[in-house]
């Protein structure tokens, strides 16, 4: 597998929402904000049962409501720039770390924006303001109500595109000891089409086998193992998922591959397979950044784009915003050019704490994390997770992810070992009286 880095977003009008106060012109300029008429919903697989766990009361089947929408509506589309900003703020955390300096880096920020979103149903006070604060979320520009519905919309519509396999949504496993309010299901039910499950987390291997046997079923077995370790003390996991699968809509022609080098570095190159076919594409070249931007479609409201700038990966990577793509969706121009892609398969896992916590939410690790609004019992975030696949060939794409959010009783603390091998001091004291009976220390107990 290449260790290049590829700088690849998949980007669709419905998934990104754009618009925002200025950028309304992303989706009518295109000419591609079109309407599906007469629609049909994907049925949510609802009747599906797993061996072990139970559904909860609130994984009923969802109505259709009169009059739901096809288009990207009004309030997903006021997300479009916070979600970015926050997907490109990930991507330079991520790029950024030392032992992802030479691998490929491949996540879905919209899965961890509603699993982080969706958490903060149940937070409160600070807790909830770092959530917000971190998703980039400005609440004197939005209501809370504004951001959920805005998720439930963005769900929703990607659920109900055609032509291509897309599908996104969220799940609760919950302790059988822990009783979350109501309300916080409801809602979760409401705006993240959460399905919920009630889980014996004692029994670790079980219920990881639970949670990745969901997963690995709503991503079509692509992610099969989202959970690699349980703690026995999880109350309840949150899980986010999506998959997509697309078919290009001009096919490569496989006899047209051949082999091929891919520079990774000025040392070094790795061979590959090379897709190749010459045709007409849309395309932009950003003088500004040297950027090369190749956009390849699937249907109307869904495409890829590639960026290859003229020097190293790492100019484009600090300077590429919103704006960029917003522009670029703008002026892709129809060409004809020969284009040579190579096929991919990547897989890639991270554990988010520690980038989470350095992009300004460490409160939901913390002691001080507040979720009353889950429930009673005082709960933090133990592990925030990531596992996403992206595969091309000549045929199309299937890309897919899954975040998972592991919470715990504040109380819980992991099994520690404490082993006195070293100087320590002795303080023998009457509590009553608050009187220091002995002081002293032991530097060398084999000494009488
Ligand atoms: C949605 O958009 C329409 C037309 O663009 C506008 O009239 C309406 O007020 C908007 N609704 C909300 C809730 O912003
Ligand atoms: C959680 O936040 C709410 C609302 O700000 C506050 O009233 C409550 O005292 C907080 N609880 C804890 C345990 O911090
Ligand atoms: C949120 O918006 C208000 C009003 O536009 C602005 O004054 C404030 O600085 C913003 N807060 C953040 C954190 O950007
Ligand atoms: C080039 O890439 C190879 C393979 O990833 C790596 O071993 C090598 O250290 C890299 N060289 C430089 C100069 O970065």
């Amino acid at each position: 597998m290449e260790r290049a880095i590829l700088c690849l977003l998949i980007t669709s009008l419905a998934l990104s929402s754009c618009g925002g106060h200025k950028d309304g012109e992303w989706i009518s300029s295109t000419g591609r904000g079109h309407e599906h008429e007469g629609g049909h919903r994907h049925k949510r697989d609802l009747g599906h049962e797993h061996g072990h766990g139970h559904r909860h009361g609130h994984g009923h089947e969802r109505s259709h409501g009169g009059g739901h929408r096809h288009g990207p509506s009004n309030s997903s589309i006021k997300l479009f720039r916070p979600n970015s900003m926050f997907a490109f703020r990930l991507y330079k955390q991520l790029v950024s770390q030392a032992e992802y300096q030479n691998e490929n880096v491949f996540f879905s920020p919209l899965s961890l924006s509603v699993a982080l979103a969706a958490l903060t149903l149940g937070a409160r006070g600070e807790t909830n303001e770092e959530l917000f604060d971190g998703l980039g979320f400005n609440l004197s520009h939005v209501t809370e109500q504004g951001v959920h519905e805005g998720f439930r919309d963005i769900l929703q519509n990607l659920n109900q595109q055609e032509e291509i396999d897309l599908r996104a949504g969220s799940a609760l496993f919950v302790s059988d000891a822990f009783k979350p309010n109501a309300d916080f299901l409801e809602r979760m039910n409401t705006f993240y089409l959460s399905d919920g499950f009630t889980t014996n987390f004692k029994k670790t291997t079980e219920a990881a086998k639970i949670i990745n046997d969901y997963v690995k079923t709503k991503t079509n077995g692509k992610i099969s193992n989202l959970v690699d370790q349980l703690d026995p003390g999880t109350v309840m996991y949150l899980v986010s998922y999506i998959y997509f699968k697309g078919k290009w809509d001009v096919p490569f022609n496989p006899e047209m591959t051949q082999d091929g080098l891919f520079k990774v570095n000025e040392t070094t190159s790795v061979p590959v397979k090379m897709m190749a076919r010459k045709h007409t594409y849309s395309l932009y070249y950003d003088q500004e950044i040297s950027t090369t931007v190749l956009q390849l479609f699937y249907t109307k409201s869904v495409s890829m784009m590639l960026l290859l700038p003229d020097k190293d990966l790492a100019g484009l990577e600090d300077v590429v915003c919103p704006e960029h793509v917003a522009k670029w969706h703008r002026w892709t121009k129809k060409r004809q050019a020969m284009v040579s892609i190579p096929k991919l398969s990547i897989e890639t896992s991270y554990s988010l704490r520690n980038i989470l916590s350095e992009m300004g939410m460490s409160n939901i690790f913390s002691y001080s994390a507040n979720f009353t609004g889950i429930a009673n019992e005082p709960i933090l975030v133990s592990e925030v997770v990531q596992k996403a696949t992206l595969d091309v060939d000549e045929t199309g794409s299937t890309a897919s992810a899954a975040t998972g959010v592991a919470l715990m009783p504040l109380s819980f603390r992991p099994f520690e070992t404490i082993t006195f091998d070293r100087p320590f001091m002795v303080l023998i004291s009457n509590h009553e009286t608050m009187s220091i009976l002995f002081l002293g220390k032991v530097v060398n107990p084999a000494k009488k």
